[in-house]
């Protein structure tokens, strides 16, 4: 009885494990290939039909394997590799980041400083070896046109035909005679859209300039003299000047170097 009973347990855990390692489970997708099919579970003997997965082409190899006996796939030999997209060229103004070109990789697109990016920043290598995106553009940041200081006027760099100006565009600032420029004398449209800051134009004198010895003054003496203004000089008989004939009312409010008259060499 003892024995009837052993037998019976040892028979039905030999059969139990029989049954379970005679069939082979449906192979996983491994490196772009996959069973075709939906079949679940198979017996030793039958076949499985592989294919390349979505985003792979075939390259090489045996579509078939075969469940054997012991409940094992024989080896996959098909060779699966994904799909290329194309080279992506880099947008004008702009440049693009690659670090692979195949199926379900990824690139990134950026802008030069001072242009705005249009489009999708990014863009994923599809199945069907196509970019999921079209290259953006990079398009200028624009600047209003800029604000003329008071008692100045402005120069473009190029002809402006509309109310808007290209980032990097750049201006010359003049006061209107005779003030006198404090500030940047050259202006640009920055990538933040606004322009570098405008100058001052103000009022500049100078003082009477001070009496040469040995010499005199050729321009009228005035009270009052502006920025730019000039005033020469010429020396008596017998003494030469040492120094420019001419002195200028600079943006300091003073004058530049003034001459000397010396004796004449005899
Ligand atoms: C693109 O950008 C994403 C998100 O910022 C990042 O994860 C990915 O590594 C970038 N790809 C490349 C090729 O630089
Ligand atoms: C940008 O990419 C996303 C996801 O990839 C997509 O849903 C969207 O339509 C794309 N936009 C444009 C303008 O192509
Ligand atoms: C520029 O001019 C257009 C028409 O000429 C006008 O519609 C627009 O508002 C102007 N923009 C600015 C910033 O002045
Ligand atoms: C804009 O940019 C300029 C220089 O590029 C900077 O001096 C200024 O502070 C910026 N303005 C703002 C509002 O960010």
């Amino acid at each position: 009885m003892r024995l009837t009973l052993s037998l019976l347990l040892f028979c039905h855990v030999c059969h139990e494990t029989v049954d379970a390692s005679t069939v082979c489970s449906r192979p996983p997708a491994v490196d772009g290939s996959e069973v075709l099919g939906g079949q679940r579970v198979f017996e030793p003997g039958e076949l499985a039909t592989l294919k390349c997965s979505e985003g792979y082409t075939p390259i090489s190899g045996s579509r078939k394997i075969i469940c054997t006996i012991t409940g094992e796939w024989t080896e996959r030999s098909l060779q699966c590799s994904p799909k290329r997209c194309p080279t992506p060229d880099p947008p004008a103004n702009g440049n693009v980041v690659v670090s692979s070109i195949v199926f379900q990789s990824t690139i990134n697109y950026t802008c030069n400083e001072g242009y705005e990016l249009h489009g999708n920043s990014s863009s994923e290598c599809l199945h069907t070896a196509t970019w999921s995106s079209p290259a953006p553009q990079c398009k200028s940041v624009t600047c209003g046109l800029p604000v003329i200081p008071k008692y100045a006027k402005i120069i473009y760099d190029k002809v402006v035909t509309s109310n808007s100006t290209e980032f990097g565009l750049g201006i010359t600032y003049k006061c209107l005679p005779p003030l006198a420029l404090f500030g940047n004398e050259r202006g640009y449209c920055t990538p933040n859209r606004t322009w570098t800051d405008p100058p001052e134009c103000r009022e500049v004198s100078c003082q009477v300039p001070a009496a040469v010895e040995n010499g005199f003054m050729t321009s009228a003496v005035r009270r009052e003299y502006l920025f730019m203004d000039r005033v020469r000089y010429g020396c008596y008989k017998g003494y030469v000047l040492d120094g420019p004939m001419e002195i200028v009312c600079e943006k300091s409010g003073h004058w530049s170097n003034e001459p000397i008259c010396k004796e004449e060499a005899k």
